[in-house]
């Protein structure tokens, strides 16, 4: 079930975010209180009465930004995050948001998650950490030493043209990357997950529906488009 975050929620906002966030490249980026959403949409999932999945969205104009969205890793590919989605979509949409974005580091599962999604890349950045508990010559490679302080650990933002450079140079760095998706072109549906896909075919089974219609993905392979194939079946016509 989606609904609206309340302020009682945020333990377990906070524990979701952070287990959720646990194996990925985002592993340290810690919260110790739910960030304010002045305008958007604050959601979360809950199932059997725990919270399994939150969404924050902050509208600007007509641009939505996913500022935070993080599955419970135990509830992972239940089709949590598509349920979100299509509820902050909606959200979006009702602001008068055109398009929806959002920043991502290089997580396999969200990268595939995001182009799913309907999603395109479209601009790139470095995040890069200086460590001197990785090596001790690493944040003097970043800033300027200042008298009485000794840079321990930093983290920096980088141009993307500097990549080879800042790999040769730091352990840790992270391409950014930003996804867009249109939010007024309607050929562009999300994906059905595999349980919206069950439940419209159990209805159909069941006589509850007429018909059930979904879009299968091609795979085109990591930096191309999925290709959306259409298909429905309709009761008595052979379809
Ligand atoms: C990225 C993330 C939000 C996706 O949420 P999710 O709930 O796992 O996503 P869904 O279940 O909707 O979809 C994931 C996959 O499961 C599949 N799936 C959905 N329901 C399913 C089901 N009932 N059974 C099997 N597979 C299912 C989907 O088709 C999808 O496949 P794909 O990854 O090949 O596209 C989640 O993995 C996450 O929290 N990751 C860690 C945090 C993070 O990286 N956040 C984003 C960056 S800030």
């Amino acid at each position: 079930m989606v609904r609206d975050y309340t302020v009682a929620d945020e333990g377990a906002w906070l524990r979701c975010r952070v287990l959720s966030f646990l194996g990925t490249p985002y592993f340290d980026d810690v919260l110790t209180a739910k960030p304010l959403v002045e305008r958007g949409a604050e959601i979360v999932a809950e199932l059997e009465g725990d919270l399994v999945g939150v969404l924050d969205l902050a509208v600007e104009g007509d641009l939505a930004t996913i500022e935070t969205i993080a599955v419970h890793p135990d509830h992972q590919h239940e089709g949590v995050g598509a349920e979100m989605l299509t509820e902050a979509i909606r959200r979006a949409r009702a602001l008068g948001a055109t398009q929806i974005d959002a920043w991502t580091r290089d997580d396999p599962t969200a990268l595939a998650w995001y182009r799913r999604s309907g999603f395109d890349e479209q601009g790139h950045y470095l995040h890069v950490y200086a460590d001197s508990y990785v090596d001790p010559d690493e944040p003097g490679r970043a800033v300027t030493r200042q008298p009485g302080l000794n840079p321990i650990k930093m983290f920096l933002h980088g141009r993307i043209e500097d990549e080879a450079r800042m790999r040769a140079s730091f352990k840790r760095v992270h391409v950014c990357r930003r996804f867009v998706r249109r939010l007024d072109d309607e050929e562009r549906h999300v994906l059905p997950t595999a349980t919206d896909a069950a439940n419209q075919v159990a209805a159909f089974i069941l006589g509850k529906a007429e018909s059930v219609e979904g879009r299968a993905p091609t795979r085109a392979g990591p930096f191309r488009p999925t290709t959306p194939v259409k298909i429905v079946v309709c009761r008595g016509t052979g379809a």
